[in-house]
């Protein structure tokens, strides 16, 4: 267990991760689903990648995920290049991410089925909210 984040259990998220990998493509049609159910507007942010990609996309979001969570030396540069990417090569809004992270505990909830527990919607939600919130500190001020 790391020291940054005492509360999530970043092992039992690791383990789980690797049981949803088998469902690779449904969890991804799943999260492009609910998301852009909850924000039509951002069909045209991933509107130029190929669904074998965005498949890819899923696994790396999710596996920098936990990275995030559990590699304390290079967290800073690494959220800091992560949140650049997205605020300027692929224009996510700060408000996008709530709706992405429920959009993905929804999806792994499904592909899950009865391994689904309480505890691991708990430490999904923690983690992608602790995520979330590194992601968009990283975003800077612009002028326009
Ligand atoms: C939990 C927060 C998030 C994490 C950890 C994350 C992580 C990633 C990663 C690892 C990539 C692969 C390329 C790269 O490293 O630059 C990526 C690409 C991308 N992300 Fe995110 N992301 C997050 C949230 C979001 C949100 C909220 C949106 C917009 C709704 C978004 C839109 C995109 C787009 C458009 C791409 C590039 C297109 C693609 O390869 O399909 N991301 N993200």
């Amino acid at each position: 267990m790391n020291v940054q984040t005492p509360d999530i259990d970043v092992v039992l998220l690791r383990e789980h991760l690797v049981e949803v990998s088998e469902h690779e493509a449904e969890l991804t049609d799943r999260v492009y689903e609910s998301l852009f159910a909850k924000r039509p507007d951002a069909v045209e942010l991933f509107g130029s990648y190929s669904r074998p990609s965005q498949q890819r996309m899923m696994t790396e979001t999710l596996g920098a995920v936990l990275n995030m969570l559990d590699q304390e030396h290079w967290l800073g540069d690494y959220v800091h290049a992560m949140g650049s990417r997205h605020q300027f090569s692929y224009e996510t809004p700060t408000d996008m991410y709530p709706p992405y992270a429920e959009a993905m505990v929804e999806a792994l909830a499904a592909v899950s089925g009865t391994d689904w527990t309480p505890e691991l919607e708990r430490a999904w939600k923690a983690a992608l909210d602790r995520v979330n919130e590194m992601m968009t500190a990283g975003y800077v001020t612009t002028s326009h």
